[in-house]
């Protein structure tokens, strides 16, 4: 299949086959434009937690931030309680994401602890309840899974998520107890895919446009999460690496540029606080020389104007 192919989810057009992965403290609005603008087709909110939505406090509702050149988009969502669903799917600001994505494979302490994220793999028909919930509403709804929890038990759970009527499924090939260190175990995409009729998506380790076309022969596109961080010109690379066979290098005046288009589109949106937006901004500055003393200054800045002049002085 080819990575320009549009893909359709639900109700929803996807442009291309490039996903760009949810992450907690990373994709913000300013940062998700800044991949589409890179060629991402697709992109999410970071996991909220739906209880944080239905008490709409103030940092969930700016997380929730979106425009409208920010299409299309998943809110990226997780709980434990069918009670809460039921409510949260009443919500009428529902309707204004592309797609509603439940999170089944966060591994933190603090999210399996409440039962959700990753924990849920434990219950597939649980999973299964959260999305006729949604569905019943006429939402499109997607959900993300890693393998299993601590046993692979990703054929059952893929299954089950179809059969309650999910509009796309994306795999993270790995066990919730397997960190980054492990490697993504992409043999399971084919033997997912032979299973389902619904869409697949994989995830995990993919950072080239080699890795794109091994996992395009197998299912229907790929997420990247790590792969972007401080570097959304992934995207526009495997654009390349399809047309010509290789990923150009980016030099340091695209990297300033790019900070300088995430700092403006971050003041902009008012989306973010200023210690993310320079976290963020300063993942962009990885390969300069002194890239740490670097970082450590951009930490001392103490609002937008002074990060801006600051980056300004590396051209
Ligand atoms: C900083 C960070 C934050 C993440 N936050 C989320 C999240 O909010 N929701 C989610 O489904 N996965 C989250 N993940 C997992 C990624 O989406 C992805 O599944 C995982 O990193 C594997 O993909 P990769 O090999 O391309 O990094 C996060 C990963 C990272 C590195």
């Amino acid at each position: 299949m080819k990575f320009s192919q549009s893909l359709k989810i639900g109700n929803v057009l996807v442009k291309n086959r490039l996903f760009l992965s949810p992450m907690v403290d990373v994709t913000d609005l300013a940062f998700r434009l800044l991949c589409r603008k890179q060629g991402a087709g697709m992109a999410y909110t970071e996991m909220i937690y739906i209880d944080a939505i239905l008490h709409e406090n103030s940092k969930t509702k700016s997380l929730m931030k979106t425009c409208k050149e920010d299409k299309p988009l998943g809110l990226q969502v997780t709980g434990n309680s069918i009670e809460e669903f039921k409510k949260f799917a009443k919500l009428d600001l529902l309707h204004g994401y592309g797609l509603i994505d439940i999170n089944c494979g966060c591994p933190s302490i603090r999210i399996t602890g409440n039962q959700a994220g990753s924990y849920l793999l434990k219950s597939p028909e649980k999973i299964g309840e959260m999305i006729k919930t949604l569905k019943d509403r006429d939402l499109t709804v997607t959900a993300k899974i890693r393998l299993g929890f601590n046993k692979n038990n990703s054929l059952e759970v893929v299954k089950e998520i179809e059969k309650a009527g999910a509009d796309l499924i994306t795999v993270h090939t790995r066990l919730a107890n397997q960190g980054a260190s492990v490697p993504a175990d992409g043999k399971w995409i084919s033997k997912i895919k032979d299973r389902i009729g619904i869409p697949l998506i994989a995830n995990g380790d993919i950072f080239s446009g080699k890795d794109v076309e091994k996992y395009l022969d197998l299912c229907d596109g790929v997420m990247i999460a790590r792969g972007a961080i401080g570097n959304p010109f992934i995207f526009r690379g495997i654009e390349r690496y399809f047309k010509t066979g290789s990923e150009k290098e980016i030099g340091k005046g695209e990297k300033i540029s790019a900070f300088r288009d995430y700092l403006k589109l971050a003041e902009k949106h008012e989306v973010v606080d200023l210690g993310r937006v320079k976290h963020l901004g300063g993942s962009f500055l990885k390969g300069f020389d002194g890239a740490a003393k670097i970082r450590q200054k951009l930490m001392q800045k103490k609002n937008f104007e002074d990060i801006l002049e600051f980056i300004e002085s590396f051209k």
